[in-house]
Formats: C-alpha cells, structure tokens, sequence
C-alpha cells in the first residue's frame, strides 16, 4: 500500500540544504563575475538632474549603466507598464534604482557607490494613502440592497455598527536576501539569470520585454532559494534586469546579491490597509448588510496592487452569509516603495478588519463572539458576497466543531472583569481563503505541466513551480508516487529552469497543491493508462515500456473545474474553485507592567481538503501562523517621509522562538474533489487568522478594542490610558 499521500516523505532537496551542498545564489562562484550594486534615489519625490561624480574616484575602475543602456523597454513588465527598471526623470518613491555600477570586488564596488551623488529637485511626497487620490485600482462588489437595510434600522431590532480598522505594513523576512546573477548574451544572443526567485516566468516575461528578446532567448533558472512569502514574486523582475543589463554592458557575468539592508530598505511588503465597516444586524446577531470599504496603499507603482486588491476584497466580508453586501476596495498611489505580495496578499489586512468588526457586534449585541459567529457563518450551500454557491468542499462546520472541543472557547466568558498586573485572554479567528488564482485567473494562464519517464523506468516532473523551504517537491513527489503507485525515490524534480520546464504560472496564491498538483495528478494518470498494468513494479514496467519505444511524454494544461464561472465586470461568481476553511484560536497574557503581549498558545482547526504531507502541512500552519503572530502584537513596521525605519535586521523585530507559543493543530479534511486526492492549499491560509485572533484576546484580557494592528506595547498603553484615564499606573 502506497503511503506517499499522508506519510512523511523525506525532503528531496533536504540533505544537500542541511549539508551545506545546496547553493543559493550568493554560493555560485562565477569565473570572471563582476559585482554590481545599485544607485538609488534618496528622497519619495522628485526630478532627476544628474549626478555628481566625486573625482577624487578612480572612474576606469567601474562601469556605470543607466536608462539609455536597456536595449528594450525601460520597463518592469508585470500588470501595468508604469514602473521604469531604472528611473530617468521623475522619482516616485525613496530608494528608487536610478544607475547600476559594476566593478571588480565588493570593495571597489561599494567606494563607488559613495562617489556618486544622485542631484535631485524634491518635489513634496503623498505619503497618506488616505488623502491620495490617484488610483491603481477600484473593485465594487454588490449582493441585495445595503441601503434598504439601513434605511429600516430602527436600533432596536435592527442596529447598525460602524468600525474603522487599520494594518500597518509588514517585512517578509524570508531567510535570504533577493540576488540575481546574469550573464551576457551568449553566441545565439541568448540572456541567462539565476537567482533566488518565486516565478521564472514572471522574470523570462520582464527580460524579454527588457532586452527586446524572444522567449528562447531569455533564460530563468531558480538557485536555491531561502524563503519568499511573496517578497519573491515581483521583485527578481527588477533585479534580473537590472543584472543583466551590466551583464550585457560589462560583457561579463554580474552577481547583484542585495544585503539586508538594501533588501529591507527597497524591496517590497505588505500593503498598509484601513477597512471600513458599516454593519446592520438583527437583534438576534443574524448579519443583515454589510458595507465595508478598503482602501490599499499601493505605493509609487502599480506592481501587484490590483490583484492584492481583488483577494483583499472578495475576503472582506469574512466567511459569513450576508444578503445584502456592498464591498468598495480602492488601491492608491503613494510615493512610498511600492508594496507587494506577502503570505495572504490582501486577506489577512481585511480578515483582521471583518472579524474586529464582528466582536465589536458581539459586544453591542450582549453575545458571545463564538455564538455570534455560529448564526453567521457560511455553511454547504450558502452564497457568498460575489454571489458564488459553496457547494462543494466547505469544512466550516467541521473546523469549528474541532476548535471548540480543544479550546472550550464558547464556555469561556469573554470580557469578563480581571484583577492583577498580568491579564489573560482567549480570541477566536474564523475564516476562509480561496485557492488558486482569483476568478478567471486561472482560465486565463492555461497553466502547463509535464511528466515523461526515464530510460531506467523513473519519473521526471517538469513545472516551473519552486521550491522556497514551503515544501514544493515534497508535496509533489508525493502526488506523483501516489499517483502511479510508484517509490517516491523513482520520482525525479525538474530544476526550474525555462529551457528545461513548461510554464505552470507562478509559485503564489495557494495554488501550487491544487492547481499544479491537479494537474500533475492528472498527466501520471495517463502515464499509469500508458505504461499499463501488472503485478510487476511500477519501474520495472515503467522501464519495460521505454524500452519498448512507449512514448511517455505527457503535458497537461489546466482547465478550470465544470461549472465555475466568473465575470470579471461585476465581479460576480464563483471568485475560486475552493476554499480553505479555518478557525484559530490565541490564548494571551498581558502584562500591565509593559504592555507586553506574551501568545502563550495557538491553536488552529484547518481545513486543507486533504493534507498531501500531514507533517509538512502542520509546519505550514505553524510558521503561517507565526508571521500572523508578529504581525499582529511584534513586529512594528513603520514608514516616515517614505522609508521604512525598521530597515536592519536589529530594529525589524520579528518573533524569535521565545515569542513562539505552544501550537495545537487540527487537520481536517473535507475533500476537493477537483484538488489532488482532494486536497486544496493551506499556503496563505494560516496567515489570516492570527491578528484577529490575537486582538480578540487582548480584548478578552484588558477590555479594549484594539483596532490597528501591530498591538504595540506603545499602543496598548494609549489604548488603555484612554479607557481608565483616571487610573494610577
Ligand atoms: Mo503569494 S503572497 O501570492 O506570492
């Protein structure tokens, strides 16, 4: 009996990480690379002038590239054509690359660096999102008639609550800062990069547009990668090109490893949101209409914002049944560095806000916070706020069944009066995340995958789908041995590398399980039809095969389950083939000394449909969690006049294992029967639930409604002072 689906796999890619043999883009050694580092703009906002060249430099010694080098387009090709890879005229944001400069060693490299004075007119910088005016993006979503509703809202009956809630932005803080090298046009004119990355084929699409090139002639391959969260879906865009544009000019190889300092200061985070909601309910607790507006700081250029925006919006209003729903999501410019993804991408901003928003009902209303989410929450064959009908997969009953056996929470009196210098609190998070790519997402990519056998009977996989530390290869060795029967040694990973691998779409949104695993499910079954059956293992009859001259390449291209449909006008429909469902809950202890929040456990209830590798799925949820953790109560991320302060690894605090709290995490699987042995994603998911979580405990424990998250000490303290202004401390 094949166990690969469920077991424990051993990583493929494990022995070579944790011996040192796995090289990561700064280990390549590269004879005859030159280092290149980047010329940025100091201020959010102005108009280049020139540069200052000190010299007292020894100019020979370097090499200076700027906008006039690219041979294509100024351009980083991703949703919108408005961010240049290297800015000639007008700076929109603090930091923003405007000269590459390469040189022989670090050493050279980084005095050149200091001899270059960028001169710059400043222009005054927007940098409150809420007073910009110029949009990257708008979405309206509309269910039945809020107005109605509100217009019959008697308070008594029917009430209406407003709430406002805010996130600040949030540092990725995957383990290796972004690096890229690239060589110079070979003989067939052919560009190559590699670097740490999430997309190959987001970087081939921008080297192509950058250098003017067709596909065959921009090579992407993924090194080793230390982490990405997201922080990796954009960004090697721009690094990519900016390294093989001096690679190209310097007609050498170039190695642009950015450190911690660059990579903080520049490269993108989290969006910045304020949510707001209006909520009419009946005195019962059933949701009546919901109104919610969000609004994104997108900073200086669109990048992802757009797509951010969507996620972020069709979450906004939770996991709940609504008749009437009006959602209004806004992306503005800012001159801040632009933000991008990060684990959730947009979800956990809205999530925090809509379930803030539902215990501030509870509190009005004299209901628990468990029971008021009992009478609401989206059940099997209930309509969402896009209109779309979950029928199939929907585990929300199950996870809160699950959470309420562990944590007792629903007996557990919440708000109630607490004495003595250290306060305690439960909060509880429910929530969903949709996987895969956002409404016609999907049906638009046509996302591809191959398999094809070797001469001694192995498998071999080809996707362009990474490995970052979540987990990729393990999951789809997994599905692959499962799938044919096979031993998971015989299932051998394609790098991913654009000559090598078709395109399966980028490795983001939750969707690498379901989608790219689908599909892999898929061509191994037609292998298995192919190479046929007998009581003979798989290899040996899969080695048979090719020696017989059995044609054993097979590729799949994704098409979208039967059924769904989305209409990208309205925004109505069914905004993703499923849904992972879950329910968190944070048991806190506040000191009233500090103002510390110490987590001291963390339980979670997830429904992933079917965990492919149950350990590595609860490692998921775990370090998912644990980003949520830091940002709901740690990591304090601020900007001033467009820069991100916490722009060293001393000042961005991140959780470390003594903010770690105990974690209990319950598996359920209510299967997809469209996802790979039923399995949906449990990626983002995990980064949801914690800050509203976290915050309903704080609420729990001190009595204040925290409704902008990080929970600083600082913050708590001015929250508390304004509840008890007359109290001593
Ligand atoms: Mo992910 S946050 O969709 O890279």
């Amino acid at each position: 009996m094949n166990r690969s689906v469920g077991g424990v796999l051993a990583r493929p890619e494990g022995p070579a990480k944790v011996t040192g043999r796995a090289l990561y883009v700064a280990d390549l050694r590269v004879e005859g690379a030159w280092v290149a580092g980047t010329v940025r703009s100091n201020v959010a906002r102005g108009r280049l002038l020139g540069f200052d060249f000190d010299p007292a430099f020894d100019w020979k010694r370097v090499v200076i590239a700027g906008p006039e080098a690219i041979p294509g387009a100024n351009l980083v090709a991703m949703i919108v054509d408005d961010q240049p890879l290297l800015c000639a005229d007008a700076i929109e944001h603090f930091g923003e690359p405007l000269l590459i400069v390469a040189a022989e060693t670090p050493l050279t490299l980084r005095a050149a660096l200091a001899a270059i004075r960028p001169r710059i007119e400043v222009r005054p910088a927007m940098l409150d999102m809420e007073a910009s005016e110029q949009l990257f993006k708008r979405i309206a979503i509309d269910k039945g008639d809020v107005e109605a509703v509100f217009a019959a809202a008697d308070g008594a009956a029917i009430r209406v609550l407003e709430g406002t809630y805010r996130t600040d932005t949030q540092e990725q803080m995957y383990i290796e800062p972004q690096g890229f090298v690239a060589w110079p046009p070979d003989a067939n004119g052919t560009i190559a990069v590699t670097g740490s990355m999430q997309c190959p084929y987001y970087v081939q699409k921008s080297l192509m547009r950058a250098f003017g090139v067709e596909a065959h002639n921009a090579r992407v391959v993924q090194a080793a990668t230390g982490g990405g969260f997201g922080g990796k879906e954009d960004y090697p865009s721009v690094l990519a090109c900016h390294a093989a544009l001096m690679a190209r000019v310097c007609g050498r190889p170039i190695r642009m490893l950015y450190d911690r300092h660059e990579d903080l200061a520049v490269t993108p985070k989290r969006h910045p949101s304020r949510v707001r909601h209006r909520t009419a309910v009946a005195s019962d607790g059933r949701l009546l209409a919901m109104d919610i507006d969000v609004l994104l700081d997108g900073g200086a250029y669109t990048t992802l914002s757009p797509v951010v925006l969507s996620r972020a919006c069709i979450h906004a209003a939770g996991a709940y049944r609504c008749e009437n729903v009006r959602i209004r999501g806004r992306a503005v410019a800012t001159n801040h560095v632009p933000f991008g993804a990060f684990r959730g991408f947009g979800a956990p901003q809205v999530c925090f806000a809509v379930e803030r928003q539902m215990d501030r009902i509870a509190v009005a209303l004299g209901l628990h916070p468990v029971e008021l989410r009992l009478c609401n929450m989206l059940r099997r064959g209930d309509v969402t706020a896009t209109g779309q009908v979950l029928e199939h997969s929907v585990g929300s009953v199950e996870v809160m069944d699950e959470i309420l056996a562990r944590t007792k929470i629903d007996r557990h009196p919440w708000r109630a009066q607490q004495t003595g210098n250290v306060r305690r609190g439960l909060g509880l998070a429910f929530f969903f995340h949709g996987a895969g790519f956002t409404g016609s997402g999907e049906a638009l990519l046509k996302a591809r995958v191959a398999v094809e056998l070797d001469r001694e009977g192995c498998v071999i996989v080809r996707s362009a789908s990474t490995e970052f530390g979540q987990g990729t290869l393990t999951m789809f060795t997994a599905i692959v041995a499962q799938a044919l029967g096979c031993d998971a040694r015989d299932v051998i990973i394609a790098d991913a590398d654009t000559q090598g691998v078709p395109n399966s779409g980028p490795t983001v949104a939750s969707r690498t399980c379901m989608i790219v695993g689908g599909s892999l499910q898929k061509a191994c079954a037609e292998l298995l039809v192919r190479v046929g059956p007998g009581p003979a293992p798989f290899r040996e009859r899969a080695r048979a095969f090719v020696q017989r001259g059995g044609d054993s390449q097979i590729e799949i291209t994704y098409t979208s389950p039967p059924g769904l449909a989305w209409d990208d006008a309205t925004y109505r429909g069914d905004a993703y083939p499923a849904y992972g469902w879950a329910a968190d809950v944070a048991e806190v202890e506040v000191s009233l000394d500090s103002f510390e929040v110490r987590v001291k456990r963390f339980t979670s209830a997830v429904d992933v449909g079917k965990a492919i590798q149950p350990q590595m799925v609860e490692g998921q949820i775990e370090g998912g969690s644990l980003q949520a953790i830091g940002f709901a109560h740690l990591e304090a991320a601020t900007m001033k006049h467009g820069q991100f302060q916490q722009n060293r690894m001393a000042t961005c605090v991140i959780p470390t294992t003594l903010d770690t709290p105990t974690f209990d995490v319950a598996l359920i699987e209510v299967p997809f029967e469209h996802g790979p042995f039923g399995a949906k994603g449990v990626g983002e998911l995990p980064m949801d639930g914690g800050a509203p979580a976290i915050a309903s405990a704080i609420e729990d424990a001190l009595g204040i409604h925290m409704d902008h998250m990080p929970a600083t000490p600082e913050r708590l303290l001015e929250a508390w002072l304004a509840a008890h202004p007359k109290e001593e401390l």
